[in-house]
């Protein structure tokens, strides 16, 4: 059991959950996620540690309402208990000492995972550009969070409503256009916006890192659910990844594999409501 020591809603269908696992909270690394299950009945759902506190030991969750279980997940207030939370799941995030800038593009909710990844190359030293792009401004999470661990933010929207109008990808060819070194692009949100920053990076020849989020169940490498290519070899996400190289992802794949229910998952929502 988890108690849910905070709850905060951000957006429409953005909240953020503080749960007592303090286990969890002293062990985690950048990177690491958990597999929760709300109740008996619960499917397994896996979620990015967006950050934790040793001294009350909870783990931050950034949710998006999207489905049947982040719905109900939504639902849950402070004082009520997560029947399991199980973690930290996953291969840590590799950090390490770069000449040149290390440029966090995220999408919409991709910014809870890329919170500790900013933190952890902000302590080594590193320049770090953070790049925060939505569909609009309500989609814009953790800005003030993320100011105080980069050294300059570009927010952008599709329609324009906050920050600069237009794509990440726009505001990758505006920093890498200044002619500053890149050592790193880091690439976290809905696998479509990876897809294209890949594309670019590719392009540009900068070393490129995405945290892929396909469908997982056990999260140990056992059911082979959340299996992805990498340079034509099989991997499984939970156990090899979350992060991988962007340049050697088969994102076609990944994309196919992730709506691979779609029709029960919209089956579960009308039934929701
Ligand atoms: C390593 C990892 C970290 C993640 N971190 C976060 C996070 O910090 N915040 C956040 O909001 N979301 C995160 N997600 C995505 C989140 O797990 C899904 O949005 C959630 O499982 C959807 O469940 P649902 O029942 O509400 O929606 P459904 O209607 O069941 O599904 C909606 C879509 O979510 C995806 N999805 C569904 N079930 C799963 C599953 N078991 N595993 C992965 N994806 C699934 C599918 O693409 C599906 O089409 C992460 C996913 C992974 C793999
Ligand atoms: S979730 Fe089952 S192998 Fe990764």
């Amino acid at each position: 059991m988890a108690k849910i020591l905070k709850k905060e809603q951000w957006s429409e269908n953005v909240f953020m959950m503080q749960v007592h696992a303090p286990d969890i909270a002293k062990n985690r690394k950048p990177g690491n996620f958990i597999i929760l299950r709300i109740n008996d009945k619960g499917e397994r759902i896996p979620l990015t540690i967006a950050d934790a506190n040793t001294e009350d030991g909870s783990i931050m969750l950034v949710t998006q309402k999207i489905g049947l279980s982040t719905g109900k997940l939504m639902d849950l207030n402070v004082g009520e208990d997560i029947l399991d939370v199980i973690g930290p799941l996953g291969q840590p995030t590799h950090i390490e000492k770069h000449d040149g800038l290390v440029v966090c593009i995220a999408g919409g909710v991709g910014t809870a995972p890329m919170h500790p990844i900013v933190e952890a190359h902000h302590k080594m030293g590193n320049k770090v550009i953070v790049i925060l792009g939505a569909r609009d401004k309500s989609l814009i999470i953790m800005e003030e969070m993320m100011k105080k661990i980069s050294d300059e933010i570009i927010v952008c929207t599709d329609n324009g409503s906050y920050g600069e109008k237009g794509l990440v990808t726009d505001m990758l060819t505006k920093v890498y256009d200044r002619g500053e070194k890149i050592s790193e692009v880091i690439a976290i949100g809905p696998a479509i916006m990876m897809k294209f920053v890949c594309l670019l990076s590719k392009k540009y020849e900068l070393k490129t890192t995405v945290s892929l989020n396909p469908i997982m169940i056990d999260g140990t490498g056992m059911c082979g659910c959340c299996r992805v290519l990498v340079n034509g070899e099989t991997k499984f996400a939970c156990v090899d990844g979350p992060e991988f190289d962007g340049h050697a992802i088969d994102f076609d794949l990944l994309l196919k594999r992730q709506a691979m229910y779609k029709e029960q998952e919209h089956q579960c929502k009308v039934g929701l409501h």
